[in-house]
């Protein structure tokens, strides 16, 4: 099948990314999917108005995806704002797009119920989404649960598209991974960069450790039996250790072997574990910008092809020349 998705470049990776999202791309990959990911920079456009922030969080972005294991033979990597038929494509369902279905959207809701002032651009995100799906016609797009709602409008727009001027798109389904719970940040609540409770997948080994250290935990003194299904450490770890580690730590807890401390220091020792050989490759490729440009060139190009052909269809189906 083929598969899209967006990534916005803002802010470090975590270990909440990686697990919500990234595995499962890895996933899509190994199992054969023809995979379409990008990174959606003119949205990005919509908060972030610091140019070499832009910059730099692309690049992390794309890098990070690399080190990560995203092989570029495999998966298409690019930047939106490298395909220019989707500005254009945008504004096409903008002229079919009901005013009362943006009003709607929790995108636009949520940043004027928190009093940001709202541009245009934020209240256009969700029809900007459904072109740079719809361009590239695929059958389903993994997103995290808070994007459903702008996948179901691009399936709006696209029915209604159909609709007017004929049979043109499938309906892509969002893929909501649901086996996938919430990764707990060091607060227990869910990791997210806005609650600043993150563990981050590439800081220097020193804010890493800091991280983990910090993992909010109850006061019971080491020597006491603790209950690893309260414990924020414990939640962590088990997205990392093998079964037979994961087993052999519940004892641990409950006979009273370890305390919080030594938790944390089994936690750390198997983030190393699990990412040093990506962050290694991180900090290399994040010394190589031209590596990583190449590799969202060379998607770029890939993913415009296929754009090319959409648009084509679409101007000639809405009546302008092709
Ligand atoms: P943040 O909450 O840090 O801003 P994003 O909203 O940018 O993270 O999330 C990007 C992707 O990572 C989404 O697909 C989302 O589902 C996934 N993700 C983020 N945080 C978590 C978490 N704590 N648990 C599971 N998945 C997460
Ligand atoms: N809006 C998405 C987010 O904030 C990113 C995104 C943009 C996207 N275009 C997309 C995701 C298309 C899936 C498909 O996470």
């Amino acid at each position: 099948m083929r598969i899209l998705s967006g990534i916005q470049p803002s802010g470090n990776l975590h270990l909440g990314n990686y697990f919500g999202a990234i595995a499962q791309f890895l996933e899509k990959q190994n199992a054969g999917d023809e995979l379409f990911i990008f990174i959606a920079d003119w949205h990005a456009l919509t908060t972030v108005k610091n140019p070499a922030d832009l910059r730099r969080s692309v690049l992390e972005v794309a890098a990070a995806y690399l080190a990560l294991g995203l092989n570029p033979e495999k998966v298409t990597l690019y930047k939106q704002s490298d395909i220019k038929e989707i500005p254009e494509f945008t504004w096409i369902l903008n002229c079919i797009a009901p005013m009362g279905l943006l009003e709607r959207a929790h995108s636009f809701k949520d940043k004027k119920a928190k009093g940001f002032e709202a541009s245009v651009g934020l209240f256009d995100y969700p029809v900007l989404m459904a072109a740079d799906i719809l361009i590239v016609k695929p059958g389903g797009v993994p997103v995290g649960k808070d994007q459903k709602q702008h996948v179901e409008i691009a399936r709006d727009l696209a029915d209604k598209f159909n609709h007017l001027y004929g049979e043109t798109f499938e309906l892509p389904d969002p893929i909501i991974p649901t086996e996938v719970a919430t990764i707990p940040g060091v607060d227990g609540e869910k990791m997210s960069k806005s609650y600043k409770n993150t563990i981050d997948l590439f800081g220097s080994d020193a804010e890493l450790k800091k991280q983990v250290m910090g993992i909010v935990t109850s006061s019971t003194p080491k020597g006491e039996p603790l209950d690893y299904a309260k414990c924020n450490v414990f939640a962590i770890y088990k997205l990392l250790g093998s079964e037979t580690e994961i087993h052999a730590l519940k004892e641990k807890y409950r006979n009273g072997e370890v305390g919080y401390g030594d938790a944390k220091k089994m936690l750390l020792e198997k983030i190393h574990e699990k990412f040093d050989a990506a962050r290694e490759k991180f900090a290399q490729l994040m010394q190589n910008p031209k590596e990583v440009e190449a590799v969202l060139t060379k998607g770029a190009l890939k993913a415009r092809k296929i754009a090319e052909v959409t648009l084509a269809e679409v101007r000639k189906k809405v009546g302008l020349s092709s």
